[in-house]
């Protein structure tokens, strides 16, 4: 491998925000656009007060429930490196979306609300971030609030997440006495100003703690009580150890306000520093390592008409190894058929550009007409399989039929696609011609409905429909196979990409079923 290739990988960072709703993820996402000079002045991205809606949300659906239903990917040079920040859905319908975008990333930066503490949806990304070690950096966000103490906050997420907390920064004072913060290994005094959130500035910072200066902005009393406090924060936590931090083991910790432009630039610099550049991956066949020369990648997630102008289908590929070309041909194994890539996008702070080149730990979008699905491994011809992009069994169900009759085939269309990106599954029963539609969360359907109606011009409504639960349906012997579809026809079905599955409508139905094929596998999950 070249040494220019070799050095572009190491310095790619790749990155997702995890939080719960109302954190902030928006807004720091915004603001770390901002010192990534992606955007020049922060509100482009979630306009307050303004039209303009976040970069990284696309669907008018968002702006009227606020929440990001979708997963973009923004790409922005700091602190000598290239990172890739990949943005997730924070509602929670929409896990699955988030689960496989977290398999794309080699770090998450994980913002708390320092006025709530650990909250749920936090804690179930952060299950999902254990699966594979993922190194976390921690934002404690919303300082110009009242917040919880800061000790006990620590406190929170060692005793909720299971993770050793590493103070890099501490608060002086919150709410309307909020200072600054103290950063520990600097011995740095970087001092908050009010009103600086939208645009780029100098932070002004005292060195030293014992520096006289410091007189101008704490009385006596509340220079000894800082100092005690920063003493007694050294002696009962641990100093930062990178190792620790590559293992998952520790989370370095910094305080700010998203909101307020501060503390962000610190956090974001600890992270570049510390994040690892590119992982490699396992594979079915073998472990991809981020030094290999030839090309491999996965589909993590489809988007369809992600931009109005352009109607197309767009697969994003994290690239695992190697160097993507323009023109140059990619093989997917599970198709056995090449295809040459003429017209990747990258996503400069989410503008689609066209790539001429990509590196391992960059997400390159690929224009689809249907033959990518999620989970498809890319490779210059060699046949692997990336392991670990799993699909869940819905666990809500409705019938969906159109208002009008005669666009039928639109609707399927439709439903094909949203169901390839992942947002929605689709089960086609063997006997009838119902189109049903499955969902994680209740959510889904509403977007499904709005995403028909906008992207496809058919109005649909749904109806109840009596089914509990879907199980993909595996067998290693042809006969028993045939010998169980035939005795089950009523409720076999073929899934959006044609995977046979049963369709059970109680617990006790898929139980007996159970008992009775014991040959038959029936997976709650489907490893695309
Ligand atoms: P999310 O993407 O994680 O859901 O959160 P988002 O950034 O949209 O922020 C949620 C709310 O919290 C926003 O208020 C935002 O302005 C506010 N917020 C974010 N960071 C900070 C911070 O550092 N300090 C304070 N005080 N607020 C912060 P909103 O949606 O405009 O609602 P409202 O609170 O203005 O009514």
């Amino acid at each position: 491998m070249s040494q220019t290739t070799k050095d572009e990988i190491l310095k790619r960072r790749t990155f997702a925000i995890i939080s719960h709703p109302d954190a902030g993820k928006t807004t720091i996402t915004e603001k770390v656009l901002l010192l990534g000079q992606a955007i020049q002045s922060a509100g482009t991205v979630k306009g307050r007060g303004s039209n303009q809606h976040a970069k990284s949300d696309w669907m008018e659906m968002e702006k009227e429930r606020g929440i990001s239903v979708t997963t973009s990917v923004m790409q922005f040079p700091f602190n000598n490196c290239l990172v890739n920040l990949l943005d997730t859905p924070g509602h929670e319908d929409f896990s699955e979306d988030t689960y496989r975008t977290l398999t794309a990333v080699d770090s998450c930066l994980m913002v708390i609300d320092s006025a709530k503490g650990v909250e749920d949806r936090t804690k179930k990304l952060m299950e999902v971030t254990r699966l594979r070690d993922t190194p976390i950096v921690t934002f404690m966000n919303k300082l110009d609030r009242d917040i919880i103490d800061p000790l006990e906050l620590l406190d929170d997420v060692e005793n909720e997440l299971n993770i050793h907390c590493v103070p890099i920064t501490w608060p002086i004072g919150c709410g309307k006495e909020f200072r600054g913060v103290y950063h520990f290994s600097e011995k740095r005094i970087y001092l908050y100003e009010s009103g600086r959130g939208n645009k780029l500035h100098e932070v002004q910072y005292i060195d030293g703690i014992d520096n006289p200066k410091l007189k101008e902005l704490l009385d006596e009393q509340q220079i000894s009580d800082l100092k005690e406090e920063l003493e007694l924060v050294q002696g009962a936590t641990n100093e930062f150890d990178r190792e620790d931090f590559l293992a998952g083991k520790i989370t370095p910790v910094f305080f700010g306000t998203a909101l307020g432009n501060f503390g962000v630039d610190q956090m974001l610099m600890g992270l570049t520093s510390w994040a690892p550049a590119p992982q490699g991956r396992a594979t079915l066949n073998r472990f991809v390592g981020n030094d290999e020369e030839k090309l491999t990648g996965f589909v993590f997630k489809i988007q369809a008409n992600m931009d109005p102008k352009h109607r197309d289908r767009i697969a994003f590929m994290r690239l695992v190894s190697g160097k993507y070309q323009k023109g140059m041909k990619l093989y997917n194994p599970r198709i056995e058929k090449k295809l040459t890539i003429s017209d990747a996008v990258t996503f400069m702070a989410g503008e689609r550009e066209r790539a001429d080149f990509a590196y391992a730990g960059d997400i390159i979008g690929l224009h689809n007409h249907g033959t990518i699905q999620i989970g498809d491994t890319f490779t210059e011809g060699e046949n692997l399989k990336f392991s670990g992009i799993p699909n869940f069994a819905p666990e809500l169900f409705k019938r969906i039929r159109l208002k009008d009759p005669l666009k039928q085939k639109q609707l399927l269309k439709g439903l094909i696609q949203l169901s390839e990106e992942g947002a929605v599954q689709l089960f086609r029963p063997l006997q009838n011609n119902d189109l049903i539609v499955g969902a994680v969360g209740v959510l889904q359907f509403d977007v499904v409905v709005a995403r028909l109606k906008s992207e496809y011009k058919v109005s649909a409504i749904y109806e109840a429909i009596n089914i509990t639960t879907a199980r993909w349906v595996e067998c290693n012997d042809k006969k028993e196979l045939e010998n169980f579809k035939r005795k089950n026809q009523n409720n076999l079905a073929l899934d959006g990409a044609e995977n046979l599955t049963y369709i059970a409508p109680s617990m006790v139905n898929l139980n007996l079923v159970k008992d009775r094929f014991p040959s038959i596998i029936l997976k709650s999950t489907r490893e695309h």
